[in-house]
């Protein structure tokens, strides 16, 4: 190598920015070189949609790793699918540079190793699993989503090291004081040597123009564009669930997070709900199960509930996606699987009755052929359930953002009704979770999770949500 390559390498190593360009040949666009050109301890950003965090805190990452022999790259990130693609983004940049092509990634162990002996590993939003290590660098995805408790148990160990750094991005998410949304603010109010903060709306990304943010107004709830697209926090007066509503639901600890499949038997029986995507929007199953031993009943001796399982998937054919939910039922012990037989889910519906028949000689399928009155019923059933304690939500930032993009209407004689949500591409977690609840619904049931019977009258409960007197039975 000449003087000039060592001359480049050694700029490479200095600066992230150099790095990018030079030896991965993706140079960053300007709102991420403010980020990599910081010296702050604490990088915090609060970005909306495909603004490009996923692509710098790879960069950031892999030049981390690149710079520093011996590093560790720590990714954490609320959400398994959100940890694992974020890895993939760093195997893929690190693949295709010749320079970095010493490096090795490890699927099982969940992390790239460069030959000069660094490694970033991603590992799940747990105190336990993070608290471990000796870290150079921290990288939080979706910060706004980790357990605040998480946080406090696992930072002070993880920044113990000296020239250790932390980089924080997030779509904005969850009241003041959660520790995302109160390193934001203070960085933005006064940035100091040690914490510095960036807001990128969507537009901030050179490739996305007016034109299409003004069609994905058009298509979306006001709250939802607002907080994905401006990023903007936002706890709008008609929200259905309010953020501290959600935050108060939402798991503890690392109890009643989602289960990988291998660990789904191990739940129990559940029942499950799938929304067939359209177009835009992407298929969803979500799965929800008994909480068992004590804490499974409230003080008035109500079963409570978790969400071991949720599953989003874009672009992806409907025999996929049955394939998908065929394997799924294989794992987990399915009472009921609730599918939508309207529109586009009449087809689907029954061909995932016929597989699942097959594969487990059960009718396990419900098919349900929906109506707004009963989708308002089911949300209604899951407001009530949250506002009960009685279900425990995973934080899982799809989930939670569309629960908190739903929003009440004014209905007549007064009466707050949830708008039911438009087929508008944001809202299929929330319908699958919906369609879930439905066999837990009725008054007198037949009992699909063992052991579990609701005996109080749903009807009267869910009163208060309805404009007229329920005529139409319950199915
Ligand atoms: N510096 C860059 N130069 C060219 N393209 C880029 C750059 N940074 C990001 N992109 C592209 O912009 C798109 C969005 O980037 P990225 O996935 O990093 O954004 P994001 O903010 O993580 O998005 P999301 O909100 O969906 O998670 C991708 O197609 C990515 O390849
Ligand atoms: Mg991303």
């Amino acid at each position: 190598m000449g003087d000039r390559g060592i001359e480049a390498l050694d700029r490479a190593r200095r600066d992230a920015g150099v790095f990018a360009e030079l030896l991965l040949g993706a140079a960053l666009w300007p709102h991420q070189l403010e980020v990599v050109a910081s010296p702050a301890r604490y990088r915090v950003i609060c970005a909306g949609r495909q603004v490009g965090k996923s692509r710098l805190l790879a960069i950031l990452a892999l030049h981390r790793a690149f710079a520093q022999a011996g590093a560790v790259v720590l990714l954490v990130s609320a959400g398994d699918t959100a940890a694992k693609r974020l890895l993939e983004d760093v195997a893929t940049l690190a693949l295709g540079s010749p320079m970095l092509a010493g490096s090795v990634i490890d699927e099982s162990s969940k992390a790239v190793t460069l030959s000069n002996g660094s490694v970033i590993r991603a590992v799940p939003a747990s105190a336990a699993q993070i608290r471990g290590w000796a870290v150079d660098l921290l990288i939080v995805d979706e910060a706004a989503f980790i357990d605040q408790e998480i946080w406090r148990a696992a930072e002070p160990a993880i920044i113990a090291r000296p020239g250790s750094r932390v980089v924080l991005s997030s779509s904005p998410w969850g009241s003041p004081d959660h520790f995302f949304r109160a390193l934001w603010t203070r960085g933005t109010a006064e940035p100091t040597v040690h914490l510095a903060a960036w807001h990128w709306p969507s537009i901030t990304s050179p490739l996305v123009d007016e034109a299409l943010l003004e069609e994905i107004r058009a298509r979306e709830a006001p709250a939802y564009f607002e907080r994905e697209f401006e990023a903007k926090w936002t706890d709008s007066a008609g929200a259905y669930f309010t953020t501290a509503e959600l935050e108060a639901a939402t798991a503890r600890d690392g109890e009643h997070e989602l289960v990988d499949l291998d660990a789904a038997a191990g739940c129990g029986q559940v029942v499950g709900g799938v929304d067939w995507g359209m177009q835009r929007d992407a298929h969803a199953l979500v799965v929800v199960a008994a909480i068992a031993g004590e804490e499974g009943l409230d003080e008035r001796g109500r079963q409570r509930y978790w969400v071991p399982f949720v599953e989003e998937r874009f672009a992806t054919d409907y025999d996929t996606w049955i394939d998908r939910l065929v394997k799924c039922a294989g794992a987990f012990v399915f009472g009921a699987l609730v599918a939508e037989t309207n529109g586009v889910g009449q087809m689907p519906t029954q061909q995932l009755a016929r597989r699942l028949w097959e594969a487990s000689g059960r009718d396990l399928v419900v098919p349900v052929a929906t109506t707004a009155r009963l989708k308002e019923d089911l949300f209604g059933f899951m407001r009530l359930l949250v506002q009960q304690k009685r279900l425990v939500l995973p934080r899982e930032p799809s989930l939670l953002r569309q629960l908190g993009a739903l929003e009440f209407v004014q209905g007549d004689g007064g009466v707050m009704r949830i708008a039911v949500p438009e087929r508008s591409g944001h809202d299929d977690v929330a319908m699958a979770f919906a369609f879930a609840l439905q066999p837990l619904m009725g008054g007198e049931m037949v009992p699909v999770l063992e052991g579990v019977v609701e005996d109080y009258d749903l009807d009267e409960e869910l009163a208060d949500y309805r404009i007229a007197p329920y005529d139409e039975g319950w199915w």
